[in-house]
């Protein structure tokens, strides 16, 4: 098909916008003239700021624009948002024909900004890459439908699995060329989270603008552990904490600005991580990165929407090595958690393997 390929240059293009459109959906937009030449290319560059389609449209007039035709990974807008509908503009600049990846699924949107093209004589061709575009819109779908964070978690392993050995030596399992893709794969999320147990053991720094840390107890080191010298931290901790152990904490914590406590319910001893994902969502994180060992992977994995895992050529032939999601006894193979595969990349000689939820 002869707008596959410009579908493609859309995604690409709507990729560059990750990390700097949430809640918005990356988008990407080409507009041909009437004779198929390229003459413009936009995307969503940030929350707020500007849609993909005026981006490409706003420089260009309608000398230029007449009967051309326009490309975009997603349903032009028919709404006054933070900025003037796109379908309006679209109309006025004397488009002939709309090529759209997916139809929005933001319900003030979908179909609607079809139909205004449409009720203005523009030709629309609908659902062209759509398993792609709704691939790369993959956490706007589920903050929309499902009004849930979405929830990704990374791991490294050997090749039998492992993520630390028992004494809880991790550091590295993975080559430097993965770790650098680890730091790409951070910025596609809205906050990374991670455990007391994992900065405890690892003392990381795990650099994002936003930090989410499970610490029921308390029992991190806010004033010298790496993981709050930078970004906001919202920690969570166990409502019933005493009191005295609270004071202390605040007290420790008073002079950073970046560190905010939330109290959460817990049960059996453990974040009820139901309470944790709604918090989350209510605090207008869109999409996190889990980054902690197996045993919040393994409670975690049934809210997981997608799993990088990246696997190094080494192999700890120890039993007793921390395995990557330590969750469950189970005798059957067949009640195993199962996930998709969507990707293979190498970061010799590492693999990154990337799955979903099936
Ligand atoms: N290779 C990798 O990708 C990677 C990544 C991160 C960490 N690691 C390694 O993983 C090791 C730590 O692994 P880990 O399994 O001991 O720790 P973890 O999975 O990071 O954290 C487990 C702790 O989280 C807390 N927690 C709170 N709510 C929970 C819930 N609903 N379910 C489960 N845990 C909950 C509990 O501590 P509380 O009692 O405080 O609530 C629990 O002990 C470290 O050695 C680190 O090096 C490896």
């Amino acid at each position: 098909m002869i707008y596959d390929t410009l579908m493609k240059k859309c995604i690409k293009l709507a990729t560059k916008g990750m990390g700097s459109v949430s809640p918005n959906p990356l988008v990407g937009c080409i507009v041909l003239n009437k004779d198929g030449l390229i003459i413009s290319k936009g995307f969503h560059k940030k929350y707020g700021l500007n849609h993909a389609e005026r981006n490409a449209l706003i420089n260009l007039n309608n000398d230029e624009t007449r009967d051309g035709t326009l490309i975009v990974t997603l349903e032009p807008c028919s709404h006054f948002g933070k900025t003037p509908p796109c379908a309006d503009l679209i109309i006025e600049k004397e488009i002939k024909k709309v090529v759209i990846g997916m139809r929005d699924v933001n319900p003030i949107v979908s179909g609607k900004g079809i139909k205004k093209l449409k009720d203005a004589g523009i030709e629309i061709i609908e659902g062209i890459m759509e398993k792609e575009c709704k691939e790369l819109n993959e956490v706007f779908i589920k903050n929309m439908t499902e009004h849930k964070t979405f929830v990704a978690i990374k791991t490294a392993t050997t090749l039998d699995g492992k993520i630390a050995t028992s004494t809880g030596s991790s550091k590295w399992i993975t080559s430097e060329k993965a770790r650098k893709e680890v730091k790409n794969i951070r910025k596609r999320y809205d906050a990374i989270l991670t455990t007391a147990s994992t900065i405890i053991a690892d003392n990381p720094q795990m650099e994002h603008k936003n930090k989410i840390i499970l610490d029921r107890n308390l029992r991190t080191d806010f004033v010298n552990a790496q993981i709050y010298k930078n970004g906001i931290c919202y920690v969570f901790y166990d409502k019933k904490i005493a009191s005295e152990h609270l004071d202390n904490t605040l007290t420790a914590i008073s002079k950073m600005k970046n560190v905010k406590l939330y109290p959460i319910k817990t049960k059996f001893d453990k974040i009820d991580l139901d309470d944790l994902l709604s918090k989350i969502y209510d605090l207008g994180i869109m999409s996190v990165l889990v980054e902690t060992g197996g045993h919040l992977n393994g409670s975690i994995l049934k809210y997981a929407d997608k799993i990088y895992h990246f696997i190094a050529p080494k192999i700890l032939g120890d039993n007793s090595g921390l395995s990557c999601f330590d969750f469950q006894k189970i005798s059957d193979i067949a009640k195993a958690s199962e996930f998709e595969y969507c990707d293979i990349k190498t970061f010799k000689p590492d693999i990154l393997l990337t799955y979903k939820r099936k």
